[in-house]
């Protein structure tokens, strides 16, 4: 149902999501888990979520932290190491444990170091995910500290993506949290020639920000995040995919939550936490762009179906009203964090 004022679609899933661990887990947990049925889960903890075992105790932390009531289910994923073994990861992918597999080029990003030095390490296992159906869920970003950072994700398509399609043609692959018009063409021209073998996330961030906003009066650390935010057009970019409601593209937070005193430090982390108002700030933005009756295709349709995943069976409400901004977020014992778009707000309010 749509009017301009309220909206109901299917209960969204989020295909992209950091928990952490602890206190901080407890913390955040219940913002995704109230709004979406389902979150892919990343395993970038310290140590990373490499096999059965941790992926098993991870999602029992997780469940403890979801608020009676609601009904959220974490998809968990593999953390892919230079030493990862096929089995662990095909077993795993065929007894409901594992989703997907996420490949963090070493040093890409936070928590990355233990992530693939060099891709040929994992050739065989690459193979046994491409004979599986088992998705490989990649941060494409090229590491090379020579290569300017906003040039990162275009290069690793062109260097790495390109040729490890090539190599496993067959292969079930996700382009994360994508930020430039390269990886909108060239995830749209994958999906005509080879359907259902690729999908990409978008992050409600990159959606509203570009690099400018980063620097706006001096500078955002709460806006740092990578891959980074890059030039107007290619938000814009990234605004004509996600409205078009096109299959390969579907919605991911990328909600990466950092204490305050690391984010405002003289080298602080990487992260956006946008979970308290994911939902608001995607239903603004296809608000802005007049494109309401594509949000269930990005939010609610587009992700399970590239998962082989039924929809939600739920629905979620939103209403044209000021949503109240929590301020910060406290951690028990630890540090607070500031959620996305608290100064900003956002016009659009969720039906509890
Ligand atoms: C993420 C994190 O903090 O774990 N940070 C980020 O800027 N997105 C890691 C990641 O997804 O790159
Ligand atoms: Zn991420």
């Amino acid at each position: 149902m749509q009017t301009t004022d309220s909206l109901t679609i299917i209960r969204p899933d989020d295909w992209h999501v950091h928990f952490r661990d602890g206190d901080m887990l407890d913390a955040v947990v219940p913002y995704t888990a109230r709004q979406f049925g389902r979150a892919i889960v990343m395993p970038n903890l310290t140590p990373p979520v490499t096999t059965i075992e941790a992926a098993t105790s991870y999602r029992e932390r997780i469940m403890a932290a979801v608020p009676e009531g609601v009904s959220f289910n974490p998809l968990m994923t593999a953390y892919l190491t230079d030493s990862a073994k096929s089995d662990d990861l095909t077993i795993g992918y065929a007894d409901g444990i594992f989703a997907a597999a996420k490949l963090y080029p070493a040093n890409a990003t936070t928590n990355s170091a233990m992530g693939v030095s060099d891709l040929s390490n994992v050739f065989g296992v690459l193979e046994s995910m491409q004979d599986s159906g088992m998705p490989l869920l990649i941060h494409g970003e090229v590491t090379d500290t020579e290569v300017d950072i906003f040039d990162r994700e275009a290069v690793f398509i062109d260097t790495i993506l390109e040729p490890l399609i090539r190599k496993f043609p067959e292969l079930r692959i996700v382009l994360e949290h994508v930020t430039t018009s390269q990886a909108v063409d060239f995830v749209s021209e994958r999906h005509e020639t080879a359907p259902g073998k690729i999908g990409a996330t978008i992050t409600a961030h990159h959606l509203m920000i570009n690099r400018t906003d980063i620097f706006r009066g001096g500078i955002r650390p709460h806006l740092y995040c990578l891959p980074i935010a890059k030039r107007e057009k290619h938000r814009l970019a990234l605004r004509k995919a996600a409205i078009s409601g096109a299959g390969p593209f579907f919605l991911g937070t990328d909600t990466a939550p950092h204490g305050v005193s690391a984010k405002q430090s003289a080298c602080g982390c990487a992260g956006v936490f946008s979970a308290p108002v994911a939902i608001q700030a995607y239903t603004q933005v296809f608000d802005e762009e007049n494109a309401l009756d594509r949000l269930e295709d990005f939010a609610s349709r587009n992700g399970p179906k590239f998962y082989g995943l039924p929809k939600n069976n739920k629905t979620l409400t939103l209403t044209r009203s000021e949503t109240i901004m929590p301020e910060k977020i406290s951690v028990q014992g630890g540090d607070d964090i500031l959620p996305f778009l608290t100064e900003e707000g956002v016009i659009w309010n969720m039906d509890l």
